[in-house]
């Protein structure tokens, strides 16, 4: 499946991106933990997210990154404070350029800097993560956040844009970052319908939402 996946991103990234629609592969099915989310009334919930902005996969340029859209919501929503994670050196606005930087990043396994830390853990118990899926993986800037910090202890609860290869397995690369965490089920919005369908996007949120209880 990854296999395939990669083999349809080199595809789609071959024939560039905006312009007509191009699936390069069904959307996962959304799965979700059944069990509700307990937070205690002294912690404060925090929706933290990369997302980046120029050209992107079937959305043409943009101005407010996929993720980001949808962090913004959950944020609203569950009344959570948002932070950034910013790589140190930003990547290209070029889609295609970007994409073989990722590449060669996921194949060394590398650990690119991120510009700043966030400085207030402590006080949150529950913890939204939110990420593009890049070549069917965490983008590696948020492997060097998540294993720079301290989540023990603490509820993770993952979300993905995607341009159609879904949570791809990521959930799990949070739990081996983060091992001594729970790691919910997550949540997956292909990246065009964040960019251009609020009211889809919106109703797909509420829903996971109410089945984490919150
Ligand atoms: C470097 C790179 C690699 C990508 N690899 C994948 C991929 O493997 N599978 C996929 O479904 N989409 C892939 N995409 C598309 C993004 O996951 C998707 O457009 C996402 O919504 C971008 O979110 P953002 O605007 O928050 O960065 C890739 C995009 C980039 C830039």
């Amino acid at each position: 499946m990854k296999k395939i996946f990669l083999l349809l991103l080199i595809i789609f990234t071959m024939s560039g991106c905006g312009g007509e629609e191009k699936t390069p592969a069904e959307p996962e099915k959304k799965s979700v933990e059944k069990a509700p989310v307990e937070t205690s009334s002294d912690k404060k919930i925090l929706v933290l997210y990369f997302s980046r902005t120029g050209e992107e996969y079937n959305v043409g340029t943009i101005t407010k990154g996929n993720t980001e859209i949808v962090a913004e919501m959950i944020a609203q929503k569950v009344g959570g404070d948002l932070f950034e994670v910013k790589p140190a050196k930003p990547y290209p606005n070029e889609y295609q350029a970007c994409t073989e930087i990722a590449k060669t990043e996921l194949e060394s396994n590398a650990r690119p800097a991120f510009e700043k830390n966030i400085d207030n853990l402590a006080q949150y118990d529950t913890i939204f993560i939110g990420y593009p899926i890049w070549w069917s993986a965490l983008p590696r800037v948020m492997m060097t956040f998540l294993e720079s910090n301290d989540f023990s202890g603490k509820k993770i609860i993952p979300f993905c844009t995607h341009g159609g290869s879904g949570l791809a397995g990521t959930e799990r690369e949070i739990k081996d970052a983060c091992p001594n965490s729970e790691v919910l089920s997550g949540l997956a919005i292909v990246g065009k319908t964040a960019q251009n369908d609020s009211a889809a996007v919106e109703k797909d949120v509420e829903a996971w939402l109410k089945t984490l209880g919150l």
